[in-house]
């Protein structure tokens, strides 16, 4: 697959999904109209959408029609939005600034964020639920899995495994952990939407797209961290290299910078062996493997 093609891939994606969220998403002009916009606000027309793409782009591999992952994606998406505004929170990570604007307690108040963050949690699980074209066990298949992969086993558990670790030190084993569930749980649920959709996937086929969404899980947050030491949301201080006046281990922290490059290149080359069986119909999962690397934000 060509660069063009994958842009198109990516904006067609993208394209796709902001729809689907403008229309699951309560209209701002609904009682209660604050909660709503506040939802809107944090959900539609910003952010990467990675999460999104990696649904849209398992699925191309199973050849999966992207209608029937409309839903799936956007559901894994508003989870995502919700765990950032409540990451984001004073309570919490205590950040003014995401996706180069006000957060969304900045914005509008704290209650209102929570409720905003609350809310967008029970949606994802009702798109889900009441998702046109899927069967019902692909439906439940996919509530269960992104529950999981949200609680207190998954992005909620690992977000509490951070914030534990505030202040004390840490080894790469317990770093890894708290990666591998506060970031990789989502990621690896998007992987899994696209092979629930699917529905009658080898287990050999299945393990290997797991494989590729733990490998890039863990990727992506090395990454992340990379980033708020050198990447351009540390120029503009959306952390303010917040993790690092927190004390938080991060991967640069614990084994260097140029060390934590390597190892999420490595885990990279890991995730394109692991999709090596499914040809050309895997470019997109490629694609996003690789730029995952060279992002800057
Ligand atoms: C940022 O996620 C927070 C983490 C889980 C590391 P993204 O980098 O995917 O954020 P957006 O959605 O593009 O803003
Ligand atoms: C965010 O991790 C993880 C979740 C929201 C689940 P971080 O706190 O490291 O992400 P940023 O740096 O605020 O984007
Ligand atoms: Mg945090
Ligand atoms: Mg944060
Ligand atoms: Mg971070």
């Amino acid at each position: 697959m060509t660069d063009q093609n994958l842009d198109d891939f990516r904006t067609r994606c993208q394209a796709r999904v902001e729809s689907a969220l403008d229309e699951i998403l309560p209209p701002a002009s609904v009682l209660p109209t604050r909660l709503h916009e506040a939802m809107r606000y944090t959900v539609l027309g910003t952010g990467k959408r990675i999460r999104p793409l990696l649904v849209y782009a398992t699925g191309a591999a199973l050849g999966v029609e992207a209608d029937r992952l409309d839903r799936p994606a956007s559901a894994v998406e508003m989870i995502h939005a919700y765990s950032l505004i409540h990451d984001d929170l004073p309570a919490m990570d205590d950040d003014d600034l995401r996706r180069g604007r006000p957060t969304c307690h900045r914005a509008f108040d704290e209650a209102t964020a929570i409720l905003a963050g609350d809310a967008l949690q029970t949606l994802a699980f009702q798109a889900l639920a009441e998702a046109p074209g899927l069967s019902a066990e692909s439906r439940v298949g996919m509530v269960a899995a992104l529950a999981r992969a949200s609680g207190a086993r998954g992005m909620v558990g690992g977000q509490a495994m951070d914030l534990a670790a505030e202040g004390t030190p840490l080894d790469l084993v317990m770093l890894e952990n708290i990666h591998i569930h506060k970031t990789g749980a989502l990621i690896r649920a998007s992987v899994q939407m696209g092979i629930l959709a699917h529905g009658e996937l080898t287990p050999d086929r299945a393990e290997r797209l797991d494989h590729y969404a733990k490998c890039l899980g863990l990727a992506f947050q090395i990454q992340d961290d990379v980033l708020d030491v050198e990447g351009e949301t540390a120029e503009i201080g959306k952390t303010a290299g917040r993790d690092q006046a927190l004390d938080k281990a991060t991967y640069p922290a614990l084994v260097g910078l140029a060390e934590a490059k390597e190892m999420a290149s490595h885990l990279i080359g890991e995730a394109m062996a692991s999709v090596e069986v499914f040809g050309p119909d895997a470019d997109p999962l490629r694609w996003i493997a690789s730029a995952l690397l060279d992002r800057k934000s």
